[in-house]
């Protein structure tokens, strides 16, 4: 998909003027305006509120309460139907513990001193549903809903899952503020939330650079973060394919950028359990039958052989899809890949198929003329992704596809995610799919590996994902969005700066209420939440000039 994207791109930024290209020139009118706040020291507003993505409802009161980082515990509430025994929460609490306490100056001294302020002793959790879902693997109807009251001497942090717990948690630790003199502090505060969508992604793309796992785990603690809960892991295509399959154990052999570059199934594992205890899905996309030159390299006759006239050309284009064989590969390695991602959903891709190849090969073009006349090269995709659409079907699975398999008219199941991310025509796109009874994903606007000079976050921040027209359940078909971060310029170097904090933009657009859409409210608190990655560990590029209290690499 990046390749039309970045047409669309040009063509458009062509049509708009070239300032933006100029980055010796002088700065847009919008960046002035942020002057001013941007060179206000951070500390004028340590006492405020910074939450990020900004909670449902939220009542925060000007008393104060002090924490003393060797008393203050995080512990269990009475009544919770979560313990000890539950690992999820227990890494929780010492993960929070860590981000709350962690840079305090005083994280070492005298603790037997008196606080001067009124203190908060611990944060009690309190799971209220009898399964608290502490062993099971978070899903699309998974409950994020949480319930935080902050009071002397006891916060209580209610949730029915632990996946409300994660989300509290993070809402909890981002309610504490340091004073100039490195004490902690947090205000009484009364917080009800949940998200307004229920599929919040990323996109991440470890073919056309293969992705350290450091990278990818450092990722889902960003994502954690923002409230992010789907980590969509285009893990192939073209240039390499560094999943390492227990079936076919050629395909990144012969498919990989080298034995070093590929993601064994104990990897595989360990990032799954990483984003399992911070409520976050693994969702993998093996995209066919485009995007699959890797593929080709470890596994004979998968891929169509190209023609010159009556001669074979050398090359080959996307996926056989009149051969038999071609079937019987992708339905054992659709069963492994069932079985090794544990997500109810895979993604098939299916996007950006080049006709060009299989008009030329004269089998192929034998196979079209036995289906009649009317067969055409969209028909014939159509009828490829039709079969691998079945095969997941019959594994107890459900697909997401590109929009272009629902464009090109294939019979999708009735439980069928349409992702939709072609250009600015994408309001148009979510009615016709949503019309279809499909649900529907977004991507289109939040392409965040298309950069342009100045605060591109506001253009994120600005897209409203259910204005387009339709009726009310047809709104209800749009379960979230997607922030892409393709990887043609992307790797282990510069990922995280390009991807934070702008996909924090798209964050609070899926979290927060439609109408918290106040653009200088949101860049105060952006700038905060940045400084508090910074602080965590996270390189997150600055939104405009300034600085933070804690500089990366400080000690
Ligand atoms: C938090 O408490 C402090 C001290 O009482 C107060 O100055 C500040 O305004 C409060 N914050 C909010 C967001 O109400
Ligand atoms: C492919 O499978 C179909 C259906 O099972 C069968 O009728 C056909 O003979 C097979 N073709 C080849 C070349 O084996
Ligand atoms: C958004 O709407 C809710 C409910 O209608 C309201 O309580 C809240 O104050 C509004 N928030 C903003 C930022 O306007």
């Amino acid at each position: 998909m990046e390749l039309l994207a970045v047409v669309l791109w040009v063509s458009a930024a062509l049509a708009a003027s070239s300032s933006a290209h100029q980055p010796q020139g002088p700065p847009e009118a919008e960046e002035l305006l942020w002057g001013p706040e941007a060179a206000r020291p951070p500390s004028a507003a340590s006492s405020s509120v910074s939450l990020w993505p900004l909670p449902r409802s939220l009542r925060v009161s000007a008393a104060r309460l002090q924490l003393a980082p060797k008393r203050f515990q995080i512990v269990h509430g009475p009544g919770s139907s979560a313990g000890p025994s539950c690992s999820l929460l227990q890494d929780a609490f010492r993960r929070y513990y860590g981000y709350i306490f962690g840079y305090s100056k005083w994280q070492n001294g005298d603790e037997t001193k008196p606080l001067l302020e009124t203190e908060l002793s611990s944060l009690q959790i309190i799971i209220t549903s009898e399964d608290s879902e502490c062993d099971k693997i978070p899903s699309i109807a998974s409950d994020e809903s949480y319930q935080l009251q902050v009071s002397g001497p006891t916060a209580v942090l209610k949730a029915d899952k632990v996946w409300g717990a994660l989300r509290g948690l993070e809402t909890f630790s981002q309610l504490v503020n340091e004073d100039d003199y490195g004490s902690l502090f947090v205000n009484e505060s009364d917080i009800t939330d949940f998200p307004r969508f229920a599929y919040r992604g990323i996109l991440i793309d470890s073919s056309r650079h293969f992705l350290p796992l450091k990278t990818i785990l450092m990722t889902l603690d960003a994502m954690a973060f923002n409230k992010f809960n789907v980590l969509h892991w285009h893990i192939v295509d073209d240039p390499s394919f560094p999943y390492q399959s227990i079936t076919f154990p050629e395909l990144s052999r012969q498919g990989a950028y080298s034995y070093n570059h590929v993601y064994t199934p104990a990897d595989i594992r360990l990032v799954i359990e990483y984003a399992r205890l911070r409520g976050i899905r693994i969702i993998p996309e093996f995209d066919s039958p485009g995007h699959t030159q890797s593929w080709g390299k470890g596994q004979k006759d998968i891929l169509t052989p190209c023609y010159n006239g009556a001669h074979s050309s050398g090359s080959y284009g996307p996926v056989n899809p009149i051969l038999n064989t071609t079937y019987d590969f992708m339905a054992k390695l659709f069963k492994e890949i069932g079985s090794v991602f544990p997500d109810d959903y895979i993604h098939l891709g299916g996007d950006e198929v080049d006709f060009s190849c299989w008009r030329s090969n004269p089998d192929i073009q034998e196979f079209m003329k036995k289906q009649g006349i009317w067969f055409t090269y969209a028909k014939l995709e159509s009828h490829y992704v039709e079969k691998i659409l079945e095969m997941v079907s019959s594994l107890n699975k459900k697909s997401i596809v590109w929009q272009e398999v629902f464009d090109h008219g294939a019979k999708l199941q009735s439980d069928t995610i349409v992702e939709v991310w072609i250009g600015t025509l994408y309001k148009e796109e979510l009615r016709r799919v949503t019309k279809a009874g499909h649900s529907a994903i977004l991507a289109a606007p939040w392409y965040l590996d298309l950069i342009s000079y100045g605060q591109d976050w506001k253009k994120y921040y600005s897209v409203e994902p259910l204005d387009f027209l339709g009726w009310q359940s047809q709104k209800e078909l749009v379960l979230g969005g997607e922030a892409c971060l393709w990887g043609e310029y992307v790797d282990a170097t510069n990922l995280t700066p390009r991807l934070w904090p702008r996909a924090s933009a798209v964050g609070e657009r899926l979290w927060s209420s439609k109408n918290v859409t106040d653009i200088e409210d949101a860049y105060n608190r952006l700038n905060e939440h940045r400084c508090r990655m910074l602080r965590r560990g996270i390189a997150a590029q600055p939104l405009f000039t300034g600085y933070c209290r804690h500089e990366a690499g400080d000690p």
